[in-house]
């Protein structure tokens, strides 16, 4: 394999910060929200990618809101008034998120919030809001639940779907063998193990943030 003889650095975080569109106000509002609660939200690239990835995603789940600011990176990015739904259990922290999302310019219709576990909620036919198909699966609540969300998730998913997952590589834990593994690392490893097995879907993984992993399903 080619040495790697460059990993980006915080000039290049910079130099990125300077050349792409200005963050949006609420983004920025979010994230000094978020950090001195120690409310875990993706790194600023990820949200970007999941923008990017959503714009032309009419219909998206997500699983793990917090705040709403990955949410909020996808609403802001689809196009023809795409619709989210998100599904975290703290309301406490759904309720700000839709404040968040509201001081955005996002219509409440837009976005529907599932205050449920997830795996009991994608377990229950009567549950509408998360019936699908999806067009963009988001990941990022209990890693030790990944491959459960997924399981889940996979026959809710549109032809071309693609399904994203954060924190893939855990500050580097995944990686090391010599890591004795906590079972959120043991998670993540066996889901990266399946998704990169799973013959439906094109998968890779990007050191972007803290590791995502993208999967597109193919047909
Ligand atoms: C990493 S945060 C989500 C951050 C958010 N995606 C962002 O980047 O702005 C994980 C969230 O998962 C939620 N969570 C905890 N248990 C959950 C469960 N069983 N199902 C769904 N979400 C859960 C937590 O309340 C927390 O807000």
């Amino acid at each position: 394999m080619k040495p790697r003889d460059y990993l980006p650095g915080p000039a290049d975080l910079e130099y990125i910060d300077r050349v792409e569109a200005p963050l949006h106000p609420v983004l920025c509002e979010i994230e000094v929200a978020a950090e001195p609660r120690g409310i875990p939200i993706v790194d600023r690239a990820v949200g970007r990618l999941l923008g990017a990835m959503a714009t032309n995603r009419p219909r998206i789940v997500e699983i793990g809101t917090a705040y709403g600011y990955s949410t909020l990176w996808m609403a802001l990015a689809q196009v023809h008034r795409g619709t989210i739904v998100t599904v975290d259990p703290d309301r406490s922290r759904t309720d700000l998120a839709r404040r968040f999302w509201r001081a955005a310019g996002i219509e409440d219709e837009r976005i529907q919030v599932v205050n449920r576990p997830a795996l009991e909620a994608l377990a229950d036919e009567e549950e509408a809001a998360l019936q699908g198909p999806f067009d963009l699966a988001f990941l990022d609540a209990i890693k030790t639940e990944y491959v459960d969300y997924f399981e889940a998730l996979v026959p809710r998913l549109a032809t071309g779907a693609v399904l994203a997952a954060d924190n893939v590589l855990r500050g580097g834990r995944v990686a090391d063998p010599t890591v004795e593994a906590d079972p959120s690392t043991q998670g993540i490893r066996a889901f990266n193990a399946r998704l990169l097995g799973d013959a439906r879907f094109n998968a890779t993984i990007l050191p972007v943030g803290d590791g995502v992993l993208v999967a597109f399903l193919r047909g």
